[in-house]
């Protein structure tokens, strides 16, 4: 018989509805956030932590917002040392974590608020995270309940800013689930949401022991974390350069086989062929090029479109980008932010401006703040991208009808398989591209980003990351200490 919507989800598994921000109310508790003091970050750690304090700012206005003490390698030292696995049984961990999804559902207004003025999120891209954070906490809670495995240990827990709450809280969360003892390292531009999370984990029942906060340099305490043999296991996501320093740093210095799940870096295509439908391809290449001013991992870089409709296509995506409101966080209207900061945007703006000849459109953005013009360019195909830009650029080459393998083949050439989108009405094709294809996912008729946990399991593999899956059913079993079979019989 047919399941109805409640069994299929079930309440420990449904996710997050997120949060209305057309409804007055709502939007008022978000702005509520926008002029009050947010508080300091600090290490939350057993004992009394050490460290310099820093300056956090605001990328759209260059406000400092608050202030954070970043930790030196003596608190990490001491923060290994502290840490203890959470031996509660499961079922109480899962109601722990359920209960800080709620906790961090009930305080949408500081959260979204704090997104928005340390990392620059726009309101829609912060209720997006805040939803997936949540989701993490409750998939994982509702994958790890019914087992009962032994944990590894001490879990170092390694974070980007571009996710700085939802990416930050789905490493804890998964290891925590598996009763393990997690020392979390937040990104340098994003401390504050990520010590705004760990109180309500801690709020919910989280012991100090088993969940640690470390702010600090990836170069101190990052480095410490991962040199440490009493550590037993490390998450990252982040850059695949810091990926590779962060696995020589563990084969020099830990037990071999201990294990580094890293979620890293790409440089994503979409191929869209002349039979696509062009007015779909188009929102769905914009949104992936341009939304979160292009700086999610999975963002559409490379576009191939099919040489007889590129020039139809390319006139739509000038028209698309035209219609994009860049500015200020706070308004509703605003579909691109600013990026994290003046090193990023300096970066960015000096590859653009390299790259001068090759510009196709390019809009204008306000002067104030670290803003990055939205920029599409020309290009031969994927090889000519020297690099991940981590910034609104899109990339966009032509194909001939009879060269769909080859450019599959350069794709695959440069190493990096993390997202892929095919816009096509053949239906042999999808089978026959997705086979040849080698990333960890694949996108057919929409966008390539926003993976919905629980239903869309997201990693990459080569260049982009070790797996297992966020999101998935293989995730929280990497937390628990390899065991040996049963004996038979
Ligand atoms: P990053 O590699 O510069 O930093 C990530 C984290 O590593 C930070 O917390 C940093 O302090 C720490 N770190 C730096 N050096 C370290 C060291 N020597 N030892 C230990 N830790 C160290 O990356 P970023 O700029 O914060 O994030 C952007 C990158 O992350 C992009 O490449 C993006 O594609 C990638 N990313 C990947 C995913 C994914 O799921 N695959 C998701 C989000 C971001
Ligand atoms: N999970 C994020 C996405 O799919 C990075 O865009």
């Amino acid at each position: 018989s047919l399941l109805a919507p409640a069994d299929l989800f079930g309440t420990s598994r449904r996710n997050s509805t997120g949060f209305d921000i057309s409804d007055e109310q709502t939007l008022a508790r978000i702005r509520a956030a926008r002029d009050v003091a947010i508080p300091d970050a600090v290490p939350l750690t057993v004992r009394e932590p050490s460290g310099t304090a820093q300056d956090v700012t605001n990328p759209a206005t260059g406000e400092k917002i608050a202030t954070v003490m970043m930790a030196d390698a003596e608190t990490a030292a001491r923060a290994i040392e502290d840490a203890r696995p959470w031996d509660a049984p499961a079922a109480e961990r899962a109601a722990v974590l359920r209960r800080a999804a709620d906790l961090y559902e009930e305080n949408f207004g500081p959260i979204l608020g704090i997104l928005a003025r340390e990392a620059g999120k726009s309101l829609a891209d912060a209720v997006a995270e805040l939803r997936e954070a949540v989701d993490f906490l409750r998939y994982y809670a509702a994958e790890g309940e019914p087992r009962a495995e032994a944990p590894r240990g001490i879990i170092g827990a390694i974070s980007p800013w571009n996710f700085p709450l939802a990416i930050f809280t789905g490493q804890i969360a998964a290891a925590l689930m598996a009763g393990n003892a997690v020392i979390a390292k937040p990104a340098e531009a994003t401390p504050i949401i990520a010590a705004y999370a760990v109180r309500l984990l801690h709020q919910a029942g989280v012991p100090l022991s088993a969940l640690q906060l470390l702010p600090g340099r990836g170069s101190v305490v990052g480095a410490a974390l991962t040199a440490d043999p009493r550590v037993k296991g490390v998450v990252f996501t982040g850059s695949t350069a810091t990926a590779q320093t962060i696995a020589r740093t563990m084969a020099a210095n830990l037990a071999p086989g201990t294990p580094l799940i890293a979620e890293t870096g790409g440089l994503n295509a979409m191929i869209v062929d002349s039979t696509a439908l062009p007015e779909q391809a188009v929102r769905d290449i914009v949104n992936g090029a341009f939304r979160s001013a292009g700086q999610r991992c999975s963002a559409l870089r490379c576009l191939y479109v099919q040489e007889d409709i590129a020039p139809h296509v390319i006139a739509m995506i000038r028209g698309a980008m035209d219609e994009l409101v860049v500015g200020d966080p706070w308004d509703l209207a605003t579909d691109v932010g600013p990026v994290i900061d003046a090193g990023a945007r300096d970066d960015i703006a000096g590859y653009i401006a390299a790259n001068g000849n090759r510009v196709i459109h390019k809009l204008e953005v306000p002067a104030q703040g670290t803003f990055v013009p939205p920029t599409m360019l020309r290009v031969g195909g994927i090889a000519d991208l020297e690099r991940e830009i981590f910034g609104p650029v899109l990339h966009v080459a032509t194909f001939k009808g009879d060269k769909l393998d080859q450019v599959v083949a350069d794709i695959n050439a440069r190493g990096f398989g993390l997202t892929f989108g095919l816009h096509t009405r053949i239906d042999s094709r999808v089978q026959e591209v997705s086979d040849a294809i080698h990333v960890g996912n694949i996108y057919v008729n929409r966008n390539q980003i926003g993976a919905v946990v629980g239903s869309q399991p997201f990693g990459g593999e080569g260049l982009s990351g070790t797996g297992p899956k966020a999101g998935g059913p293989r995730y929280v079993p990497r937390f628990y200490a390899p065991q040996a079979p049963a004996p038979a019989g």
